[in-house]
């Protein structure tokens, strides 16, 4: 374990951090300090209860996102880690009813007391773009070819808040600003494919940011970005969940980035959440094997040599061939007979740490 505690503080160093936002100009204007005052209560913002995705197919039901349970409270960010595959995106789009159509949804999703998955269509509207808003994964899929970037950063501004032409035309040039585009005034008039994809990506952050939601959903918000504009976008990530109480759910494969943004991590293995902790605890003693091989995993800035980076042997299963059991005892070095045969719950170890693991707890 101390090589383990070493190697997290050998993290590969991002190029940001949670102090670096003193430096920032942002100042909360009195409206928004007296918002953030209201959303001390503690009382969660978002509940996830038991949300599971399963695909309907040909050959029978496939479960892809499986009894994901969490709270995220007002100003909160909640960082989901894992491989390829298990399930943080299409719990992120689950969230919003932005699945497929042959996915079921089951379980709940509580946004202020309302389950979102249960609400009629129509007031879906007020809940996507204005009160949740969602960085894709992918920025070509969410951006519209044939209209100009800054009347799609700007349409939002005007259907959501009201605001005249010139307003929205305004506010959406600051945004631009904020987001890193150079001479935003200019690239108002152009069409995403005039931009270069780390562009798309940042006009498609400052449409998600437009409305000034209540949450938040940044799936790998800055993958095709450079270490300074990525430190750009999380610093103004950040600053938007201090100061106006935005809760964040950020998907990422950067383990140093979730341990520098997060209050809590989910660590996520084949559609379930294989262990959710305060981020401090995660980092410092985490408890199910995948999340330890995950940290081992992690390039640090000192790793000579592909070579040296340890890995976890094996691959995530496809929904297809989901081992019987804990699905990750193919690959566990500590697998235990119990463990190839029923499926671990989530043990609640107390102080907001699960783990869904037979280490950790003893079958009912
Ligand atoms: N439209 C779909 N039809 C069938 N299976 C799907 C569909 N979309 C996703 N899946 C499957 O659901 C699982 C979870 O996918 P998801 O996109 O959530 O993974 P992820 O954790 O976001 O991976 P990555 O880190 O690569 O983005 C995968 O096995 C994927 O193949
Ligand atoms: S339940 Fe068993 S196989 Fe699964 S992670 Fe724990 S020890 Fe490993
Ligand atoms: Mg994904």
């Amino acid at each position: 374990m101390a090589e383990l505690h070493e190697r997290i503080g050998r993290i590969s160093p991002s190029p940001f951090c949670k102090r670096d936002i003193m430096n920032t100009d942002t100042t909360p204007s009195q409206t928004e300090q007296a918002q953030q005052a209201a959303r001390q209560d503690g009382t969660p913002l978002l509940r996830l209860s038991n949300l599971s995705v399963t695909f309907q197919t040909d050959d029978g039901p496939l479960p892809a996102v499986r009894d994901v349970s969490f709270n995220m409270p007002h100003g909160h960010i909640t960082c989901l880690v894992g491989e390829s595959g298990c399930g943080k995106s299409l719990t992120a789009k689950a969230i919003l009813r932005l699945t497929p159509d042959n996915a079921r949804l089951d379980g709940n999703v509580i946004l202020d007391g309302q389950d979102i998955l249960r609400l009629p269509q129509r007031d879906m509207r007020n809940i996507r773009g204005r009160r949740v808003g969602m960085i894709f994964q992918e920025p070509m899929t969410s951006l519209n070819p044939v209209l100009k970037i800054g009347e799609q950063v700007a349409e939002p501004l005007r259907l959501h808040l009201a605001m005249n032409r010139t307003e929205a035309r305004n506010e959406a040039i600051s945004l631009l600003t904020e987001v890193g585009i150079p001479s935003p005034e200019s690239r108002y008039d152009d069409y995403p494919h005039q931009l270069s994809g780390g562009m798309r990506q940042r006009v498609m952050i400052a449409m998600a940011l437009s409305c000034r939601p209540e949450l938040l959903l940044a799936d790998e918000p800055t993958t095709a970005l450079d270490a300074t504009i990525q430190g750009q976008i999380l610093r103004l990530i950040l600053a938007r969940s201090q100061e106006r109480g935005m809760a964040v759910l950020l998907i990422t494969h950067d383990l140093g980035v979730a341990a520098q943004m997060a209050h809590a991590v989910g660590v996520m293995y084949a559609g379930r959440l294989a262990e959710y902790a305060p981020a401090h605890e995660l980092f410092a003693h985490p408890l199910h094997p995948y999340a330890q091989g995950l940290l081992h995993a992690a390039p640090s800035a000192r790793s000579r040599g592909l070579d040296r980076l340890p890995t976890i042997p094996g691959s995530v299963p496809s929904l297809r061939s989901m081992p019987a059991g804990c699905p990750f005892h193919p690959r566990c070095p500590q697998a235990m007979p119990l463990c190839h045969e029923k499926m671990p719950p989530f043990f609640d170890l107390g102080g907001q740490h699960k783990v869904a693991c037979w280490l950790h707890g003893t079958p009912a």
